[in-house]
């Protein structure tokens, strides 16, 4: 289909001239002033583009300019602009038009203009699409939950958000904390504001501080450029410390400052550089439990823990596991283009019978599986069910809450290290754990004497 083009010029030689040019490849309306030009807008949703002359009796190219872009957000605008209108139609950049051609018009020029213009056009729709579908799926609305826990998990988040005040989410592996992260950002005055989100746990040590901070060129080998750091890139946003039970003691110490302060130098800088950010933490390790340790900070810990939020394991909110499985099941079988619609209460009884040591991410893949694979087209039985949750879960319900789930996962993790013949990095990613974390948990097994792969 051709797009549409709406040409604006008071002399009807100019109009017909670039109408002819650009009919070839386009749709193409015209009008003689920006009076008409306001009506054809509205009357022909699809026109994507707007030539306009600057200098029209009436109404001029820049009035028209802003008024078809608040009626019409999306209608991409080149301006014409003849001899001693240029500085004006630079100014009207700044209102919104998308480039500007200089008069007498060069056919070939505009050809070439209006092409591009269209073509960053449509990526920016893409953009603004896909900036939706983000904000779809990292709203609380399509965090689901009915449980109590759950429950009081939202209004926390909806009562923080509008806060600056820093975050502490606690929980285990798959229980929504990326999700609460997203939604307290999206939530708050400062959602159109960045994002930034840094894995404590996955980069390499060395790096972490440039990471966060920065650095100047040259203020260590390999520092071959300027380096803008997680905190800076943040500034007017948010910053999510994801597994920030990793830190090393150093790093704490630093972000200790930050925090304090709301500023910091870059590596190898003299200039303190100071941030306007909201901190949020996640870590799936018991950070007071760290403290007693002696392997946290608790200054630290007494920092981050201003709003401190705390995601269940599913397990502990089990009538949460039919509405998550619901969701799953529509939005996954509709990813995989499958049609299934449903589940038989039997199948579903095995769902919520089992532990689900990954959670809410487990629940989600297992689900995947399921639709892939389902033998009939409409609803998943309990034949669809995966093996291992057909076993009946009666002897590890009888040991303490903690082993179970402690060998649960270890189990998980030296299956899935099994899987990728030993290979750490892609089962870390599997896993969905850092590889810091991975390596930490593979030499507590080898003290346990396990034989790790
Ligand atoms: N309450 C929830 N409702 C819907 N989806 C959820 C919920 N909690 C977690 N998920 C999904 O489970 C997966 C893991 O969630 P994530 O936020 O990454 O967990 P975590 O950061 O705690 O490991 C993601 O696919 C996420 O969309
Ligand atoms: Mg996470």
């Amino acid at each position: 289909m051709k797009q549409h083009i709406l040409i604006v010029d008071d002399e009807k030689d100019t109009r017909d001239l670039m109408a002819r040019a650009l009919g070839a490849d386009y749709r193409v309306t015209t009008a003689p002033d920006a009076e008409q030009a306001m009506k054809a807008l509205d009357a022909e949703p699809d026109i994507a583009l707007m030539l306009s002359d600057v200098r029209m009796p009436g109404a001029d190219g820049l009035q028209l300019l802003k008024a078809a872009k608040a009626k019409h957000p999306r209608l991409l605008c080149i301006l014409l602009t003849a001899f001693g209108t240029v500085d004006q139609a630079v100014a009207a950049m700044k209102d919104g038009a998308e480039d500007f051609i200089m008069k007498p018009v060069d056919l070939d020029q505009l050809d070439l203009r209006v092409a591009k213009t269209l073509k960053t056009g449509a990526l920016e729709n893409e953009v603004d699409l896909l900036r939706r579908q983000l904000d779809e799926k990292f709203g609380l609305e399509n965090m689901i939950g009915s449980s109590v826990a759950m429950k009081r998990v939202f209004d926390k988040v909806r009562r923080a958000a509008p806060s600056s005040a820093t975050v502490l989410l606690q929980g285990p592996n798959g229980t929504g904390k990326d999700l609460v992260a997203h939604a307290l950002h999206n939530l708050s005055p400062r959602s159109k504001g960045p994002f930034i989100a840094v894995n404590c746990g996955a980069i390499a040590e060395n790096l972490i501080e440039s990471e966060l901070f920065g650095h100047e060129k040259g203020s260590f080998s390999g520092a071959i450029s300027q380096h803008i750091g997680a905190f800076e890139a943040a500034n007017h946003g948010t910053i999510f410390l994801d597994e920030i039970g990793e830190l090393p003691m150093p790093m704490q110490v630093k972000l200790l400052r930050v925090l304090e302060n709301r500023s910091f130098m870059r590596v190898g800088g003299s200039k303190t550089v100071d941030v306007d950010i909201r901190v949020v933490a996640a870590t799936n390790r018991d950070l007071k439990a760290l403290v007693e340790k002696g392997l946290f900070r608790e200054d630290l810990f007494y920092r981050l823990n201003v709003v401190d939020i705390y995601l269940p394991a599913l397990k502990d909110r089990r009538e949460d596991i039919p509405l998550l499985a619901a969701k799953f099941i529509r939005e996954l079988s509709e990813k995989n283009g499958r049609a299934i619609n449903g589940i038989t209460p039997a199948a579903m009884k095995l769902l919520e019978a089992y532990d689900w040591p990954g959670n809410v991410r487990e629940l989600r893949n297992t689900i995947e599986k399921m639709v892939v694979l389902a033998v009939a087209d409409t609803t998943l039985d309990v034949a669809d069910v995966p093996e291992e949750l057909q076993a009946p879960a009666a002897a590890s319900t009888k040991l303490s809450a903690a082993v179970t789930l402690m060998e649960n996962e270890k189990a998980q993790i030296l299956a899935v290290l099994q899987e990728c013949n030993g290979n750490r990095s892609e089962a870390a990613r599997r896993l969905g754990i850092a590889r810091r974390t991975l390596y930490r948990k593979l030499d507590e097994y080898k003290n346990e004497g396990v034989d790790v792969p």
